[in-house]
Order: structure tokens, then C-alpha cells, then sequence
């Protein structure tokens, strides 16, 4: 419900309750910027996680936002409705993570995941029902540098949700309100393949040969193009067409020196969310008949470690 402020006799945006799982680079930060606008935030994650956000909140270093503590709610389990839980975990953890948010608890409030790759939806939408889940991406750079300490290195913080404007207009309005900049966009398909033609091809080469996206875009331009396209092709098979030159310039726009999170993962030891982005080109290939071998042969060289 809609109050009025006392001070300006203008509507107080409607406070919502927002849980987060997977409180790390991307939910940290949201998780942040909604409570520093005033939602109240519900934070899932591991024990130790939770505990440490219980105490001493979220705190964030960001040249887009500022540097700001912004407390939050926490704890290893939703156990109330919310009106909207941001899915927000690597694909790697997500079946575990899941556990965390019981269906039946979770009422009628929305999900939104904001993990890269094209097949999650539908597996949070046989969890949790058609109905709720809102597709959604997010452009932005930020990392979980220890529980609850996130730094912000992109000068942007861009949303886009998929369904009607009518919709997703108190969702777009919280995040506008809380500073991220939010679009809906009408078609969902395109809307996580475009994401995923530039990110899987950024991400495995990256990652196989060690080297910044300067390093690829200039000594393996060839297998670059021939795995744009390759991923070109897919998208256009699942009914997602794409301008492969387009994309292929787009990595020229990027720092020389830019690593993927994959091959940021790649060095930390940490598990890859190779199955997300190669994985499901490969599947979607297959689907429709498209060749890969490009993509096929770096997908085996990651897979053999
Ligand atoms: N980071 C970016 O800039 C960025 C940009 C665009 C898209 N994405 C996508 O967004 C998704 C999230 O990436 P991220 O970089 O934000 O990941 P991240 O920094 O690793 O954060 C993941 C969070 O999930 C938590 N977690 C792991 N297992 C869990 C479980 N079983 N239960 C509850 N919480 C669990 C982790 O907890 P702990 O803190 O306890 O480890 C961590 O806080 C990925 O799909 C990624 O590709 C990321």
C-alpha cells in the first residue's frame, strides 16, 4: 500500500520485502542498494555468511554508488513470504540453494534470478510455478571480495526483466528507486540469448587460453569470429536471429585488459559455471541441428581440465 510522505505530500514508493539468495558479487550489491532505499532485505545464505551480514550488514565499494553499509536481514532459510526473492547464486550452487527457499514458504511473491545462461527459468518455474518467475538479466560488474564485502568496478548497474511493462511496472519502479537502472523487455528468449552469444564465447576462450579479452580479440581473432558465429547460428535456430559481425565488434569496445568472471573463477580455483554458458549452447546446438565444433572442442579441452 502506498503512504504519503509527511514532509512532501508526495507518495513514499511502496516498501517491499525482498530476500536474496545468494547475498555475493551481484545479490550483495542489490541486496545494498535496496536497503539503503528503504526495502527491508532478507539475505539467504550459508550459516557463517548469514551471521556476518546479521552483524555487520552490507558493505559496499562502489564508484557508481559510493561506499555504503547498508543493513540487512539474515538468515539460512526463508521462512516467511516475501514479495520478491532475487536468485542470485553461481549455476553451480543453484539446486543446493534452492533448498534455502521452500515453495510453499515463498507465498505468492516473485522470483527473480539474475544468473547468467538460458536454462535456469525453466527449472525455477517447475519449482516454483510459471506464475511467479520473472526472467531477468543484469549488466554489471561486482565482486564478493570477503561475506558481505562487495566491490562495484562497473561504472553501470543495468537490469533488464522480461514481461509485460504492466507487469513489471512496481519492480522496475523499486529498482529505479534504489538507483539500477531497469527495462522491460517483452521477449524473454532473446532477451537471455543475446546475453549469451557474447558472454559464451568471451567467457571460453578467456578461460581456456588464460588471456585477457585484448589478448584474444587481437592473437585468436579467427577462432573468436568462427565461435561468434558458431553462437550466432544457435541463437538464430532457437528463433533469437544475431548479428555475429555486431557482436564480434563489441568485444573491440571492451579494456584490453578485461577478464571474464569465468576465468576470474578459473584462477581463484573456484567451480566454473561451464555447464550454464557452454553447456547449454551445446545442448541448444544439438537441439536444432547446428554444428560447433569450435565450441564443442573448446568445451571438451575445459571439461578435461
Ligand atoms: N558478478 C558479476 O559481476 C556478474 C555480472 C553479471 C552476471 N553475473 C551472474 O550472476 C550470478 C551470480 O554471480 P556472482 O558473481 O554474484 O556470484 P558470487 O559472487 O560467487 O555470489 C554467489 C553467492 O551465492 C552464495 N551461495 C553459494 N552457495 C550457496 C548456497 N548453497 N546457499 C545460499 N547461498 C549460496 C555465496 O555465498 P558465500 O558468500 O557464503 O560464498 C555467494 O554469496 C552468476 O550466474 C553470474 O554469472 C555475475
Amino acid at each position: 500500500m502506498r503512504t504519503t510522505s509527511p514532509l512532501t505530500d508526495t507518495p513514499a514508493p511502496h516498501r517491499w520485502t525482498v530476500a536474496v539468495l545468494g547475498p555475493g558479487g551481484v545479490g550483495g550489491l542489490l541486496a545494498g542498494l535496496l536497503s539503503r532505499a528503504g526495502h527491508r532485505v532478507i539475505c539467504v545464505a550459508g550459516e557463517d555468511t548469514a551471521r556476518t551480514l546479521r552483524q555487520d550488514g552490507i558493505r559496499v565499494r562502489s564508484g557508481q554508488f559510493g561506499d555504503f553499509t547498508a543493513p540487512v536481514e539474515a538468515d539460512t532459510a526463508l521462512r516467511e513470504p516475501v514479495g520478491l526473492c532475487l536468485v542470485t547464486v553461481k549455476h553451480t550452487a543453484l539446486t543446493a540453494a534452492l533448498e534455502r527457499v521452500p515453495p510453499q514458504v515463498l507465498g505468492d511473491g516473485l522470483v527473480l534470478p539474475l544468473l547468467n545462461g538460458v536454462e535456469h527459468p525453466a527449472a525455477l518455474r517447475e519449482r516454483y510455478g510459471a506464475r511467479r518467475v520473472v526472467a531477468g538479466t543484469i549488466r554489471v560488474e561486482s565482486t564478493r571480495i570477503a561475506p558481505g564485502a562487495i566491490e562495484h568496478g562497473s561504472p553501470f548497474t543495468e537490469i533488464d526483466l522480461t514481461g509485460t511493462a504492466e507487469r513489471l511496472g512496481p519492480l522496475t519502479a523499486m529498482f529505479e528507486d534504489a538507483g539500477v537502472r531497469t527495462r522491460p523487455v517483452a521477449d524473454e528468449t532473446a532477451a537471455l540469448w543475446a546475453k549469451l552469444i557474447f558472454l559464451a564465447p568471451f567467457a571460453l576462450l578467456t578461460t581456456r587460453y588464460g588471456l585477457t579479452i585484448g589478448e584474444v580479440r587481437t592473437g585468436r581473432r579467427a577462432e573468436l569470429a568462427a565461435l561468434v558465429a558458431e553462437a550466432a547460428a544457435v541463437s538464430g535456430a532457437c528463433g533469437v536471429p544475431a548479428d555475429a559481425a555486431r557482436t564480434l565488434a563489441r568485444y573491440d569496445t571492451f579494456p584490453a585488459g578485461a577478464k571474464s568472471s569465468m576465468q576470474r573463477d578459473e584462477e581463484a580455483g573456484r567451480p566454473l559455471e561451464l555447464d550454464a554458458i557452454g553447456g547449454a549452447l551445446l545442448r541448444a546446438a544439438e537441439r536444432h541441428g547446428v554444428p560447433t565444433p569450435v565450441a564443442s572442442r573448446l568445451m571438451s579441452e575445459l571439461m578435461a581440465g
